[in-house]
């Protein structure tokens, strides 16, 4: 049982899809702690209905250093094996990144992750979704990572593909996206739990996982 860390800052649905893996055993980990830096986050309620511990960490008007500073003390007293970003809204500082580096058992796998609205590395950073409508991406996704010193610019773990609809709005497109990052976010932490993990260079590799299917996806479709 791996001990899981989630900082998030908004509503928390991904919080919510980790813990329901966790409670159901898709995961072989605990969410020890949900720390915000919001402090009226939807996320915050459901780590309490979930029993996990919450800490806030206020970061408006704070600087970059010292409030990662505090985050990384108070997630200490937690001693998670892995840190999740659902929805956080702050770009680590390099200290933090670091504290949670590769360890000798993680097959040089950093010990954070983020989930992002997109397909990396095309639309990183704010307004993903309304990146890739506006760009006229025929696809988009969402993409699990592990967490470098960029912005969403770490190694891939794992992605999903949904099709950008012409009738999309900013906040379908959101939604189609949502409901698979709920799905692929899980099963990259239960593949860090199972230490099923490893990190070349860029590159991850997912012990025991199946090649997808050798299908190309075409939009728009006229056959
Ligand atoms: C998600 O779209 C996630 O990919 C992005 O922020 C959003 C958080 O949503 N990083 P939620 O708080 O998990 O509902």
């Amino acid at each position: 049982m791996i001990r899981i860390a989630v900082l998030a800052s908004g509503s928390g649905t991904n919080l919510g899809a980790l813990l329901d893996a966790c409670a159901g055993g898709q995961i072989d980990g605990r969410v020890e702690v949900v720390l915000s830096n919001m402090p009226g986050a939807g996320a915050l309620e459901r780590a309490r209905a979930a029993g996990a511990a919450t800490e806030v960490v206020p970061s408006k008007g704070v600087q970059r250093e010292s409030h990662d500073a505090e985050v990384l003390a108070r997630l200490s007293r937690h001693t998670p094996d892995l840190v999740c970003l659902a929805g956080y809204m702050r770009l680590l500082t390099p200290r933090f990144v670091s504290a949670y580096g590769p360890t000798s058992s993680t097959r040089g796998c950093p010990r954070i992750m983020n989930i992002h609205p997109a397909l990396l590395p095309s639309f990183p950073g704010l307004h993903a979704q309304r990146q890739a409508l506006a760009y006229g991406a025929r696809f988009s996704g969402c993409t699990v990572h592990f967490v470098d010193e960029g912005t969403d610019s770490g190694a891939i773990i794992v992605q999903a593909v949904v099709p950008v609809l012409e009738s999309d709005t900013e906040e379908a497109l959101a939604a189609r996206i949502l409901s698979e990052e709920h799905r692929i976010y899980p099963r990259a932490v239960q593949w860090f739990a199972q230490g099923r993990l490893a990190l070349e260079g860029r590159r991850v590799t997912v012990r025991g996982s199946r090649p997808p299917e050798p299908v190309a996806l075409r939009s728009p479709w006229d056959e």
